[in-house]
This record gives C-alpha cells, structure tokens and sequence, in this order.
C-alpha cells in the first residue's frame, strides 16, 4: 500500500471490514469531505469523486499530511453518460471495499416553473449514478464476498414534498432501492445500508432559495451524520441520523400520507424565497371550441 506520509495507519472496524480501499462520490464539500476524512481517519485510502478539481486536490493534500493514506482524485461530471465508466477506469487496480454514491443536487421551486433539463440532470445525479455504481461495485464485492455501500437518501424520502417534487422523488427511489439491496446482497456478505439524513449544515442548503428562518428544523453538522452512516453501516438497512429526524420518519409511518405532503407542502411555500417565490402564470387564451358550449 502506498503510504506518502510514511506513518502506519490505525486498523478501525471499518478498515477491517471492508478492506484497503473506499470510494466516496461528492467529496468535495459537505457530508462527502466529512466521510472521506472519517474513512481516512479509519485507515482506509479513499477515492475521491467530484467536479470541483482544486478542493478535491486541497483534500488530497489535507489527508495525506494527516492521516497517512493513500488519496486518488477522480474528476467527473456524474450527470454525463461515460462518468461510470470513467470512474471504473481509474479504480480498475483497487478492491474498492466500500463505496459511497453520496453525490447529489437539489432543484427547489414550483416543478412547472422549473428547467426540465436541469429536473433530468437531477436524475441523472441522484438515481443513475448512484445505480450504475452500485451495480459495478457491489458485483466485484459480491466475488470478494465482503463489502459495503452506503447510499444517500433524506428525510425528504418518506413522502411527496412540494416544492421540491424532484429531489424528494429521486430520494424515495434510493431508500427504496436501498432497502431492498440491503436484503439482496446478505447472502453475498456484503452490507448495504441507506442514510437518510435531515437538515444539514452543508452548501446544498445554504444554496437553497428558502428562508429556513421559517421552517421549524434542527439542522446537523456534516461530520455527525457521516460519523452516524458509517457507525450504522451494515447494522440496518435505514439509517436516520438525530433523534428528531427519526422520530419524524417514525411518526410519517402513522400518519394518513398526505398529512406530511400538506405539512412540508404549507411550509416550504411560505418560506420559498427569491426566483422560487410562487408567480402567476399569464392565463392561455381559450380555445374556441372548448367556449360556451353547455
Ligand atoms: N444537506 C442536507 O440538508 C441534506 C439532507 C439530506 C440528504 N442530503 C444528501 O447528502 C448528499 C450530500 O449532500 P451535501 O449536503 O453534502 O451537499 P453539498 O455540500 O452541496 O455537496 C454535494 C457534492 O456533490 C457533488 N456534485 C454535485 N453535482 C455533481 C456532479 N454533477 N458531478 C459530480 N459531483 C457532483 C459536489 O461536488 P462538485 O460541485 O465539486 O461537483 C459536492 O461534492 C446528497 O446526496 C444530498 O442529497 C443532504
């Protein structure tokens, strides 16, 4: 193993589990940077995944020096069609023995007035991406008989949320698919686990055109909710980080479905802010013949 800082890393659960080697997609803010800090703090190398090149080689730099792991970089657009491949490519000499698809994007505002290209990029990122890769790695896991992943629900993942109809959609499609991966892979060794996390302190947020002054949610630091998803990997096949958040996903179950739906709904358009504020849409001249006739 190469080993730049020269220190021999300490053996965690986690290193002794999965292996030598964790990819983690999105790792150049928020809860991916924080999970791949922790799994280098674990003594596991990491394959870093995302856009931004100069805050993944920042983070490169930042784990060598502490940590004492080996830290691959891997620049790509998960949106594009050959990001899977791309990402194989670069991983083909490494077991990777746990693998993250944390990468994700939000689009907020009323779905009518949003860009449908942009609405397909989002499932493209959320959906395809964490599929694709879950469906290369978990196979060369499954020959290895160990491994796990880590998918990347929310919250927004147990019922419709208006406003953002999209994005809780796409999430409700990981808790699901995970879920039942979760069951799937027992019988090949290896752990599959979602994390649904609540409001997190993280640029995805913070880049949100709501005032959340308005909405009555605790938010989280990145770092205690990576820490949870990894601490529960592979002990349950949903886990939701916060004791209010959990109490809420719980509470959802009992619920008639459209309480939650009307709930988050009446909220998030009172605190939409900005271009997502809700407008009058200019009224379509009306068809002749759909005029006057009873
Ligand atoms: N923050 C929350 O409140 C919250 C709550 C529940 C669930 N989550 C989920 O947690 C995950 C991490 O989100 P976060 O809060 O940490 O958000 P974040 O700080 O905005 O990080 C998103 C990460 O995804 C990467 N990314 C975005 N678009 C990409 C693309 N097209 N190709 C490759 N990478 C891309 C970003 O890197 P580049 O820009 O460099 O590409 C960044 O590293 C997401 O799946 C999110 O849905 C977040």
């Amino acid at each position: 193993m190469n080993n730049p800082a020269g220190k021999t890393p300490r053996k965690s659960r986690l290193a002794k589990k999965y292996g030598d080697w964790a990819l983690v997609t999105g790792a150049s803010s928020g809860i991916g940077r924080a999970f791949a800090r922790q799994i280098a703090a674990a003594g596991m190398n990491v394959v870093i995944v995302a856009r931004r090149e100069r805050a993944l080689d920042a983070l490169r730099a930042e784990i060598e020096k502490h940590h004492g792991v080996s830290v691959r970089v891997v620049v790509a657009d998960l949106t594009s069609p050959e990001s899977t491949a791309r990402i194989l490519e670069a991983t083909r000499d490494l077991d990777i023995g746990l693998m993250i698809p944390n990468a994700g994007m939000e689009i907020t505002g009323e779905f009518i007035s949003t860009d449908l290209a942009a609405q397909e990029d989002l499932l493209r990122l959320n959906i395809l991406s964490p599929l694709e890769l879950t469906h290369a790695f978990a196979r060369q896991m499954a020959r290895r008989r160990r491994g796990g992943i880590l998918l990347l629900a929310s919250t927004f993942a147990f019922q419709g949320v208006p406003y953002v109809a999209n994005y809780a959609a796409s999430k409700a499609y990981i808790l699901h698919f995970g879920e039942a991966l979760s069951h799937e892979m027992k019988r090949h060794g290896v752990d599959v686990t979602v994390l649904a996390p609540g409001m997190t302190r993280t640029e995805m947020p913070a880049k949100m055109p709501v005032d959340f002054s308005r909405i009555p949610m605790k938010s989280m630091a990145p770092e205690a909710v990576a820490r949870f998803g990894l601490k529960r990997l592979g002990r349950q096949p949903v886990a939701v980080p916060g004791m209010m958040n959990r109490m809420f996903a719980f509470m959802n179950r009992l619920m008639p479905r459209s309480a939650p739906v009307n709930m988050f709904g009446g909220m998030l358009k009172k605190a939409l802010k900005g271009e997502a504020r809700l407008k009058e849409l200019p009224r379509a001249e009306q068809h002749p013949a759909s005029g006057g006739g009873r």
